[in-house]
């Protein structure tokens, strides 16, 4: 075994020298957008709880509430204890794809274990041989991951550069059977939006299938919090719409909005839905009682995009302009070691704020990420702008 080991430890002492190296570290939340970190209690800025629900403990006990003490009641349980295909699909989740239905204008919902879950195994499972998918080049490593898996050709677009996705699909759609795009709407690591319109008028010019991974704009934009392709009014000509509830709904899971038939697809042919142990009911719950209070967090939302615009501002004013207009604002530095330091300066002054280091983005453009949470005040961030 020792050749093995030499490897693994000549890896770490590369990543070590290359500012790369990543170790978990302990982090209670505290409600309020704060977390205790290192003995101290901070402003939560890399979370993605950017309604505050997960870290709200009135919430939580209204939720348990609703059970009248009966803790055991199945609809608690912790455990599903087997795959959705076996004895695993609990009541539970009837319930919480019925009211994402409602909430899609009818379509039909089918609920995964987590958007990583979605992302491997969506794609895998729609994109065959003699098919090509087209990916925007700062997707998500999950969305990769499922690019990965896939039985067909994949080809990648400058980040957002829809007339470089037209000529692509104007030089090339006819080579293959089928065609698929797929975008984040709200991105992961920039905070910046496609413009899911004529993305959609793209792909019914060019008879492509769309799927938007709505991860980061669930929650935070649109009617009812249903996302970016809901507040641009094309939530129903999108073939798969991903959102998550492990971010702005302050749950775990995820789910895909879609046609009944291509939901029945998934579940004969989905193997990340498959082989895998369903939801605890309890979880479930939580996602639908969660989803029905997001509902109605309009102010929430707004304050949201004020503290974005804000901290954009304080940006523009030390002379960096960050495109879009989102709760997620990244601070580009550059180099591994640079932004490690700048986190550290962060820290001292009161935030939780951690460096995003390649392979999470592109080699020279570590950075920090501001991720922004409605349980935040200005008056908490004003700070940040000294340290800009
Ligand atoms: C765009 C995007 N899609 C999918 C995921 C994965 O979601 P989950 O955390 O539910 O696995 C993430 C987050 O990590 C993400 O940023």
């Amino acid at each position: 075994m020792q050749p093995f080991l030499d490897d693994i430890r000549a890896d770490l002492a590369a990543l070590k020298s290359g500012g790369n190296y990543r170790a978990l570290r302990e982090i209670a939340p505290e409600g309020d957008g704060r977390s205790r970190y290192d003995g101290r209690v901070l402003c939560n800025l890399s979370s993605n709880d950017y309604l505050g629900l997960a870290g709200d403990a009135e919430l939580r006990e209204d939720f348990y509430r609703q059970y009248n003490g009966d803790w055991r009641t199945p609809e608690l349980a912790l455990s599903s204890a087997s795959s959705r295909l076996l004895t695993g699909n609990t009541p539970a989740y009837a319930r919480l794809e019925a009211a994402l239905s409602e909430l899609y204008g009818g379509r039909a919902a089918l609920v995964c274990n987590s958007g990583y879950h979605a992302n491997i195994g969506i794609l895998p499972a729609l994109a065959k041989a003699g098919d090509l998918v087209i990916s925007d080049k700062l997707n998500h490593a999950s969305i990769i991951d499922g690019l990965r898996l896939c039985g067909a050709e994949f080809l990648r677009y400058p980040h957002v550069d829809l007339d470089r996705l037209e000529a692509t699909l104007a030089a090339r759609r006819h080579e293959y059977k089928r065609v698929f795009v797929v975008t984040e709407s709200i991105f992961s690591m920039d905070g910046d939006t496609v413009d899911l319109r004529r993305l959609v008028a793209l792909k019914e010019r060019y008879d492509c299938a769309l799927v938007v991974d709505e991860a980061h704009a669930v929650g935070v934009r649109g009617p009812k919090g249903a996302g970016l392709c809901a507040e641009q009014g094309v939530a129903e000509r999108v073939d798969v719409l991903i959102g998550t509830f492990g971010k702005a709904l302050g749950s775990t899971g995820a789910y895909a909005i879609m046609a009944p038939e291509l939901r029945e697809y998934l579940i004969n042919h989905m193997r990340s839905l498959i082989f895998t142990t369903g939801l605890p009911p309890v979880v479930l719950n939580w996602s639908c009682f969660a989803l029905q209070r997001c509902a109605a967090m309009d102010r929430e939302r707004a304050e949201l995009m004020r503290l974005g615009a804000l901290l954009r501002g304080w940006l523009r004013d030390a002379g960096r302009d960050v495109p879009g207009d989102t709760q997620i604002v990244p601070y580009v530095i550059g180099e591994a070691a640079a932004a490690l330091a700048a986190a550290q300066r962060f820290q001292e002054r009161g935030f939780i704020v951690f460096a995003i280091r390649p392979p999470t983005v592109p080699k020279g453009t570590s950075r920090l990420r501001f991720s922004l949470s409605a349980a935040l005040r200005a008056e908490d961030l004003a700070p940040i702008r000294e340290l800009l």
